[in-house]
């Protein structure tokens, strides 16, 4: 069985909460968790990917995923499964909500990635276009500890019994 390397980016540590929280529920023995800050390069080593990061300064990629972009523009996903999830403010930020996880998305898919764990829209306000893959759904898991930290554990639930058989679990 081939592991789950889950990567994210994180700069007051929400990132790595709802990280700790998705290995839990899919498995700790199935997932290794890195901090992007740390050993970006092992993306490398796995077949099987999921992918989260927050968003700062209006709009900007979390400040590690930033270091780590002219590095992420030179690897090959051709072939890999990814996951991708954010978390960020849809009320203090509506405009940027998730802009990260869209840059994300939008630089694996350039490099070959196959996408799974499209996320419905609904329950959500906010009017940024890039972290959507349609009008329906967002490329990836949506959290928002800001504003609705009570709904967090059940997406994330949610969200891992839709990517599980993707990842062959
Ligand atoms: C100054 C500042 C700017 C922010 N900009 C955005 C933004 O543009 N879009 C967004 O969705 N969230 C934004 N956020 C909210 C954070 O992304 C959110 O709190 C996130 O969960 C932090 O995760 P982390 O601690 O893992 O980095 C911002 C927060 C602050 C304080």
């Amino acid at each position: 069985m081939h592991k789950i390397g889950l990567f994210y980016g994180t700069y007051t540590g929400i990132t790595s909460m709802v990280a700790k929280k998705i290995a839990d529920e899919l498995g700790a023995e199935n997932v290794d968790l890195h901090n992007i800050c740390n050993d970006g390069e092992a993306m490398q080593n796995y077949q099987y990917l999921i992918i989260g990061t927050s968003t700062w300064s209006i709009g900007e990629l979390q400040e590690d995923w930033d270091h780590f972009m002219p590095k992420l523009q030179t690897m090959d996903f051709t072939g890999k499964t990814v996951a991708l999830f954010g978390t960020g403010d849809q009320v203090g930020y509506p405009d940027t909500f998730l802009d990260g996880m869209g840059m994300l998305y939008e630089t694996f898919q350039y490099r070959g990635a196959k996408f799974v764990g499209f996320w419905p829209t609904t329950g959500y306000d906010f009017t940024s276009p890039l972290p959507l893959l349609d009008h329906d759904h967002f490329v990836g898991l949506a959290i928002d500890e800001d504003n609705q930290s009570e709904l967090t554990d059940e997406r994330i639930k949610e969200w891992c019994k839709l990517i599980r058989p993707a990842f062959n679990l």
